[in-house]
């Protein structure tokens, strides 16, 4: 049986929906309590069993290398004030993590054909970082795994959505298969009139290393793009996909309204606590 040990993490987007500030903050390095949002998507694959990430940037992204490197200024500091027990605060995660730049900010489908070399023969996940699912149970990567693990099959996160908000996502045309988990037979990118279901695609997916010949094989799509909903439209056609309804909520960072929900949530969480 495969199991999936890699993962891609496209972060070379210019993030327009959140200017100004991403003119100089990658919203990938938003704080979210003490921690930027890239973090938190690391920390969901090292708790779903991945060993190796390889994150895409971009030219003003250096700040998410800085941000993983080691602080050699603030450990001498530290140890010099004796404040040793921060350390454990700046050490990088225990995950091998590579870089590669995309020139130009020309779609998804881009950034992850990027990842062709890193992912070679293998299975790996996407998981893209202005998606943020706040764990109650299990971290939403790992649900997708295990249906991984039991279909060895392409595997896309799913979410519910109202009829309205659609037209903002991939829409997938689907069989349930009961335990949150569809047979997908169509995609149709941001749907312009009747949307095929109230199934959204959300940022988290297991490609099979046949992605990157669909990726190649295509052009560019809706906004100028490679998309890579036109790469799974046409891996729908010579191979079986499947869905899950992830059960942890989703935050989208990248809309200041996701945002501040997500933060929102947090001090509700927090206030709890301290009752
Ligand atoms: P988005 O479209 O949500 O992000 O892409 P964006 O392009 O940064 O933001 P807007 O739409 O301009 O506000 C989803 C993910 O794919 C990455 C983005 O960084 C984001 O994490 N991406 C997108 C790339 O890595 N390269 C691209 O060319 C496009």
């Amino acid at each position: 049986m495969k199991t999936v040990k890699k993962a891609i993490i496209p972060a070379a987007g210019f993030g327009t929906r959140n200017l100004p500030i991403t003119k100089v903050l990658p919203k990938e390095m938003f704080p979210i309590a003490g921690k930027p949002a890239i973090q938190y998507i690391i920390e969901e694959a090292i708790e779903s069993g991945i060993e190796e990430i390889l994150i895409v940037v971009s030219r003003n992204k250096n700040m998410i290398l800085d941000y993983f490197d080691r602080s050699l200024e603030y450990e001498a500091f530290l140890e010099k004030t004796g404040k040793q027990h921060l350390l454990n605060k700046i050490v990088g995660p225990a995950i091998s993590i590579q870089y590669v730049r995309q020139p130009f900010a020309d779609g998804l489908g881009t950034a992850i054909l990027l990842g062709k070399r890193f992912a070679s023969k293998d299975p790996f996940a996407v998981l893209l970082p202005d998606d943020i699912f706040l764990q109650s149970g299990q971290p939403a990567l790992r649900e997708l795994l295990d249906v991984y693990e039991n279909y060895q099959s392409t595997v896309i996160a799913l979410e519910k959505l109202n009829e309205k908000l659609l037209k903002n996502y991939g829409v997938v045309k689907a069989i349930d298969l009961q335990d949150n988990t569809y047979e997908i037979s169509d995609i149709v990118e941001k749907p312009r009139s009747t949307p095929p279901s109230n199934l959204a695609v959300s940022g988290r997916y297991i490609f099979e290393p046949s992605i990157f010949s669909y990726l190649e094989k295509g052009g560019k799509g809706v906004g100028g793009e490679v998309q890579l909903t036109d790469a799974i439209q046409k891996l729908l056609k010579l191979e079986k996909c499947y869905g899950v309804e992830v059960s942890a909520k989703r935050y989208d960072i990248g809309t200041d309204k996701g945002y501040l929900n997500l933060i929102q949530k947090l001090m509700s969480n927090s206030k709890k606590e301290d009752e």
